[in-house]
């Protein structure tokens, strides 16, 4: 690996603890307004608690500071919205773009045993010899679909295909026996969260993934639809980069779920 990449991950991957906590806020491209980033005036505070954003285009140019300290990581692939068909993906950002928009990685999902499997994989070829050109890490995504299972036979399957393909990372959904998973994989893997769930939930299976050997997170709904999305990114932070247990990091959670209620002196709630 050449240094412009090493460089690049080490945007991505702390230094320090060599895992990452990334906050995903890219759900828009086809979701649209989702609940939770309307308007992202609840997601600007939580970004100095994230290594990394992993985002659009579109709402980096319009919406985040470009002083933050956050590395970037372009999610490039695109196309359907939830009405269509959503493995219908292709690459939708060019390398230039992300170069130019100072990204440290770009992203896109790959559907395994779906609809389109052959030509989202063979996207995923495309964007990784571009990408080597120019020194750029790429976050392969296995996209589950609805018929598709999560156990650790399927898991293990897209994340391995996606590292040979090249992928530098791999993002991908925390399923039981996730330890065979990351065995088989080469690179570095880390945890999409998914739906929301319960906030105690959404903890245990980040210190069970992270005990696992994943390195981290990718996680959008299970931070930003919490009712304290800043008391659950420290939270999460601190599994990740302390090594708490689900248990310490919940009591993290807790406080901000309290402080948030805390109202200020002018009458308004006070933000954690
Ligand atoms: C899918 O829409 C995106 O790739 C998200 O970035 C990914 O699913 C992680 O977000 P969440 O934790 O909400 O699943």
């Amino acid at each position: 690996m050449d240094f412009g990449i090493k460089n690049r991950l080490s945007r991505i991957f702390s230094p320090r603890t060599g895992r990452t906590v990334m906050l995903a806020v890219d759900h828009g491209y086809f979701q649209g307004p989702t609940t939770g980033l309307r308007d992202f005036s609840n997601i600007i505070p939580l970004i100095p608690q994230a290594d990394c954003l992993f985002v659009t285009r579109g709402i980096l140019r319009n919406i985040i500071d470009p002083r933050t300290g956050a590395a970037i990581c372009l999610r490039v692939s695109g196309g359907p919205s939830i009405l269509g068909e959503l493995s219908n993906e292709d690459l939708i950002t060019s390398m230039e773009e992300a170069i130019r928009l100072n990204a440290s990685g770009v992203g896109m999902s790959i559907f395994v045993g779906a609809k389109n499997e052959d030509r989202t994989i063979s996207n995923l070829g495309r964007l990784i010899n571009e990408a080597n050109r120019y020194g750029m890490p790429v976050l392969a995504i296995t996209a589950v679909g609805k018929d598709m299972g999560k156990d650790a036979r399927y898991i293990g399957l897209a994340c391995r295909i996606a590292a040979e393909i090249g992928a530098h990372i791999v993002k991908t959904y925390y399923c039981p026996g996730f330890e065979k998973v990351v065995e088989g994989c080469p690179v570095p893997i880390v945890i999409a969260g998914g739906k929301k769930m319960p906030e105690m939930e959404a903890l245990r299976m980040t210190e069970e993934a992270v005990r696992a050997g994943a390195m981290g997170v990718d996680m959008g709904r299970n931070i930003f639809q919490s009712d304290s999305p800043m008391g659950m990114i420290k939270a999460v932070r601190a599994i990740v980069h302390k090594g708490a247990t689900a248990e310490e990091a919940f009591g993290i959670y807790r406080k901000g779920v309290k402080s948030a209620a805390v109202p200020a002196p002018d009458g308004n709630m006070e933000k954690v």
